[in-house]
């Protein structure tokens, strides 16, 4: 009979450090497909800690259809978090923006004041599906709104996999790209893997992000920390998320 015994897996202590602020995560409670309580949300949110992160900027989805979010929908559970943070003596700096998914319902929100992961930066996402042919006129709308778009996990577009003069057309349109750090495990599929290391390779993203929804991304996050020659590579890449 085979006997299996848990090891002490505890990832290290600076495995994320490289990132050091975290702009992409769905850690406000009860409001997307995220966490669902706040007790989930500040044990991701120490676990994340645990594993080098420095400040949070949590990114809860804002979809018409599915998410209607806004400030006022997000700002009371928003707060239960940092209430709890705040009972643990947990100082970490923990703040929310949103992941804005661009459609035709987003082109009216743009005359309102949109939330920001840091400065004018805006994090969006597109259509998993099809490529929607508005996209230039869109990202062109946002910084004419005085906003600097940075779109979510392009390497996850499948539709764009084997375009990549694609990626240097929408940085060139002025967006910046946040890549997600579980891309380069293959937790997505080998294309999406194979996708964000051409992208690093060209040095096209200029983010990273933990994208974390859930426990099971937690924790194929820790187990990165077994992959040596991945953890050199993203420490070794301009990520720009320590400026932030
Ligand atoms: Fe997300």
């Amino acid at each position: 009979m085979l006997f299996f015994r848990k090891k002490n897996t505890a990832p290290p202590a600076d495995l994320l450090a490289f990132i050091s602020t975290d702009i992409h995560s769905h850690l406000i409670p009860g409001v997307d497909d995220g966490v669902p309580d706040v007790e989930t949300s500040v044990h991701f949110i120490e676990e994340l800690q645990a594993m080098g992160i420095r400040k949070i900027v949590t990114t809860p989805h804002v979809m018409m259809d599915r998410f209607p979010n806004s400030a006022d929908t997000l700002t009371a559970p928003y707060q239960l978090v940092q209430q709890e943070l705040a009972r643990r003596n947990n100082a970490l700096p923990f703040h929310f923006a949103a992941e804005y998914y661009l459609d035709e319902q987003f082109v009216p929100l743009m005359q309102q004041p949109l939330l920001t992961i840091s400065g004018n930066m805006v994090l969006v996402e597109i259509s998993f599906m099809s490529a929607p042919p508005q996209l230039a006129q869109w990202l062109f709308d946002i910084q004419a709104a005085g906003y600097q778009p940075v779109l979510a996990h392009p390497e996850r577009y499948g539709y764009y996999h084997a375009n990549i003069p694609q990626y240097e057309q929408l940085k060139q349109q002025g967006c910046l790209l946040q890549l997600n750090l579980l891309s380069l495990t293959g937790y997505y599929g080998k294309h999406v893997q194979q996708t964000a290391e051409k992208l690093m390779a060209a040095g096209l993203p200029d983010l990273i992000g933990t994208d974390l929804h859930h426990e099971k991304h937690l924790g194929a996050i820790a187990g990165i920390g077994k992959n040596k020659k991945l953890c050199n590579t993203l420490e070794k890449y301009p990520f720009k998320n320590s400026i932030l």
